[in-house]
């Protein structure tokens, strides 16, 4: 299982439903879904391996700007398939037909969250969902 996040310029520009048909379309199952608008300190902690980063603190403004969607996505190969349809992060390198392809505005307006090493996404999907929230598989 992996996470992903609808981002604030995609759920907040309508492409939420365009976002999940891709997503559909590509296999995933949902597990798990979330509508939720981050604070500053949750968006932080989230965020926290990027804390020396340069663009840290415009990140946390933008993935605090407007509510977001949270996704448990299963799949065999969740955590790399993920990584392959939603692309490149900046969407001038992303491949075809990728989310971040359709619906990216920029390389920090994204459109899309996913985890990017299992560990990673054991810790986000704990971040937003507890057991009880996530449908088992069958
Ligand atoms: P994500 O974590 O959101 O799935 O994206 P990613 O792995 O492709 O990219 P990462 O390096 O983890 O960066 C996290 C998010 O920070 C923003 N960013 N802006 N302005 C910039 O140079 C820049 N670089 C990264 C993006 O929103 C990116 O997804
Ligand atoms: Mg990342």
């Amino acid at each position: 299982m992996t996470l992903a996040i609808i981002k604030p310029d995609a759920f907040g520009s309508g492409k939420a439903g365009k976002v999940l048909a891709v997503l559909d379309e590509a296999g995933f199952a949902i597990r798990g879904a979330r509508v939720l608008r981050l604070g500053r300190a949750a968006a932080e902690a989230f965020y926290v391996v990027h804390r020396e980063r340069p663009f840290f603190g415009s990140l946390v403004e933008f993935m605090t700007s407007g509510p977001c969607m949270a996704l448990a996505l299963d799949h065999e190969r969740a955590v790399p398939y993920l990584r392959e349809v939603i692309g490149a992060t900046d969407p001038a390198e992303a491949a075809p037909g990728t989310v971040r392809a359709l619906y990216a505005e920029s390389k920090e307006r994204n459109a899309i969250h996913g985890s990017d090493s299992d560990e990673n996404a054991r810790r986000e999907l704990g971040f937003f969902f507890g057991e009880v929230d996530l449908i088992s598989t069958g």
